[in-house]
Order: structure tokens, then sequence, then C-alpha cells
């Protein structure tokens, strides 16, 4: 993987997590064609799946790894021989194969799920990074829970896997329980106190329980972290994981802060979304941003008037830039006569000011009446106020 200082490498995990959504299955036939998709968009890293978790899972992650060339295929696996050997057996084919195993390391989940102490899970953790390593040097090592974990603790899980070779170390605010200057602050100290730190790339994997996904996952860049983990259309477990649409937006639209690029063709990101919407079934919230169907929708008048005269009035990226045609003004009672008249001429009539006028007033009306006027309601008022007067 190439290691420029000013590279953020993004790791889709759509097809493990985001799959891990209710109602978001899917078959192998589907998971190959977001694969595909994904190459296309340039994801560094594709996590195809959990190859232990079902037969079918095992061959859809071997498929894709025997598939896609173009980027890095990760296999999840605990951290125990079976699971590693066979996420192994499912991905070694790829381009540049990665195992990323994980364990649990709050005290909460040692005391309430794994029933083990903090020295055995420590143990485990090495000797499976030990068990990955011995297939391949690309090994990301996750300890679940992180941010709840004891951070002493947690220092010296991390310090201990890079020791034992893991190339990526990954920190999991697996409950969204995190807030951005906390998660920022977190990951500036592993990088003040863990000594190896440099011989890892940090990444990070934030779930959105408080809406607050993306804005962790853009902390922890400004404080030491290289990849991110995210999903398309941010589908994943409960509220979901941060969205990889708004990520790369915001780390793109705002260069100027972060000053760190992406590999993704950000032309892709709404061919992604809607193939992932149609083969889920699950929609998109219209006020999603990026990908919903009013992220570049104008209904105010003032914002349509401002737009009309230069669209870097009120849009701080193009639609063009994410892979959508245009934006577009959504005519209603909060729209100005300025935005009227420019759909008026659109649609092929140069009205005189004496009829605007009279076809504002109709239009006004028709849409405290109702909430969006259409083209044909537009057409029969200038029909009525305009060419039946005539008549
Ligand atoms: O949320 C989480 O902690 C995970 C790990 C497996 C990385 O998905
Ligand atoms: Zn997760």
């Amino acid at each position: 993987m190439e290691s420029t200082g000013k590279r953020i490498y993004i790791f889709d995990t759509t097809l493990r997590d985001g799959e891990q959504s209710p109602g978001s299955s899917m078959n192998p036939t589907e998971k190959l064609r977001i694969a595909r998709q994904l190459e296309k968009m340039g994801v560094d890293i594709i996590e195809a799946g959990f190859p232990i978790a079902s037969e079918g899972d095992f061959l859809s992650v071997q498929q894709i790894a025997r598939e896609i060339r173009g980027a890095q295929i990760a296999g999840l696996a605990r951290a125990n021989n079976e699971d590693i050997d066979r996420a192994w057996e499912a991905i070694q084919e790829g381009a540049n194969p990665r195992i990323h195993t994980f364990i649990s390391s709050s005290d909460i989940h040692l005391k309430y799920q794994l029933r083990k102490s903090r020295e055995q899970v420590l143990k485990e953790a090495i000797a499976a990074v030990e068990r990955a390593r011995s297939y391949t040097p690309n090994v990301e090592f996750s300890p679940m829970d992180a941010t709840r974990t004891d951070r002493g603790y947690l220092c010296e899980m991390v310090e201990a896997v890079i020791a034992a070779g893991a190339s990526t170390v990954n920190i999991p605010d697996t409950v969204g329980y995190a807030i951005p200057n906390e998660y920022g602050a977190l990951i500036a100290h592993l990088v003040d106190k863990v000594p190896n730190i440099s011989q890892a790339v940090i990444s990070v994997h934030c779930h959105n329980d408080l809406g607050l996904a993306v804005a962790n996952s853009l902390a922890a860049v400004l404080n030491g972290a290289r990849q991110i983990e995210c999903t398309i259309n941010g589908i994943g477990e409960r509220a979901g994981n941060t969205a990889v649409e708004e990520v790369v937006m915001a780390l793109k639209t705002r260069k100027d802060l972060f000053g760190f690029s992406t590999g993704i063709n950000t032309e892709k990101i709404y061919k992604s979304s809607r193939l992932l919407t149609q083969i889920t079934g699950i929609p998109v919230q219209p006020n999603k941003a990026i990908v919903g169907a009013n992220a570049f929708a104008h209904e105010s008048g003032i914002h349509q008037d401002g737009l009309i005269k230069e669209k870097i009035t009120y849009e701080i990226m193009t639609p063009q830039s994410v892979g959508i045609s245009e934006s577009h003004i959504v005519l209603g009672k909060h729209s100005g006569r300025h935005a009227v008249s420019e759909h008026l001429k659109k649609l092929g009539f140069n009205l005189t000011d004496g009829e605007l006028k009279k076809v504002f007033v109709r239009f006004k009306e028709l849409a405290d009446a109702k909430k969006n006027v259409f083209d044909e309601d537009l057409e029969a008022i200038v029909y009525e106020e305009v060419f039946r007067a005539e008549d």
C-alpha cells in the first residue's frame, strides 16, 4: 500500500458491517455487483464478508477475491485459529488480501460477553495477529468497543498487536458512543503514548447511534488516523456506519482544512448509492447529505434567486462532482418571481412583465393550496392568464 502522508485510505465494509443492517442481506451475485461498483469507485479495501459466518458468505468472499483486482479484499475473523484459517482460505487468491481480526477490549464486554480477564484477551489478540501474520503481512486488528475501553489497557493492546505484526490498527466506536473531540483525543492519545504506532496505519470505524459517525471519523483524521471504514449510504448495524459519500465529500470539499485526498472517483458516488438501494430495497431519506433526493434541490425563493445568478451562492459542491446531472429548483410557496420567470423560459414562455405579474399571483395562490407546483400546473396558469385572455 502506498503511504504518502497526504492520502486517506477508504476501507468499505458495505458487504460486511453494512450487510448486518436489518433487511440488507444480499445474495452472492448482488454482492459481486456491489464489489465491482466499489472497485470502479476507487475504494482501497473492500471488506467482502465474514467467511466463517456461513458457507454462502465464504463462497461469496472467495468469488469477490478471485474477481476483483483493483482493491484489496479483506475477510473478517474473530481472534481464533478456526476463523483466521477460514478467512485466509476465502481471500488468499485476492490482490494483496487482508485478514481483519478482532476481539473485544472493554471491561463491559470482557465481563458480560467474553467472561475473560484482560490478560487472557491480550494473549488471544497477540496470538490471533501472529496466526494471521503467518499467512500475510497485510493484517488488521480491531479492539472491539475501543471507545469504552480503559485507555491504559487499549494502549497496551495496540502496542502488543503492532509488535506481533499488525499493519493496520482499527479503533472501533462499536456502539456509537463517542463524540468528536473525545474520539479525536483518543486517537491523539494513541499517537502520543504507543511507542511503535508509526509502524501501523491507524484506522477508524464509527457507528452512528448518536448521528456522529462521520464527524467522529473526521475528528480522528485531524488527529492522525489514515484509514476510514465506511459503507455506502451509511448502512450498518442499528443506526449504521460512517457514510462513504459523506466522509469522502467532506474531505474533498474541505481539503483546505484537512489537506488529504482519497482515491475515490466521486462521480461514481450517486450510481453506487442507487445500486445499493435497488439491491436492498432500502430507500435513502430525501434530506440525506450528498445522495438524498433533496441534496441538490432548492425551494426557498431567496436561495433560488441566488442560485440562478451564481451556483456557488447556495451550493458548496457541484451535483456533477457526485454524479448527479444537475441541481433542481422546486417550485412551491417559497419560490420567488425570478425563479418562476426562469422556469417559464425553460418551458418556452417568454412573458411580458404584465403577463408575468398575473401568472405569478395565480402561481402563489396555487402554491398555498398544494405542496409543489408542477410544469403542467404552470402551463395551465399561463394558458388561462395569457393565451385565453388573448382569445
Ligand atoms: O463495530 C465494530 O466494532 C466492528 C468490528 C468487527 C470492527 O464492526
Ligand atoms: Zn462495526
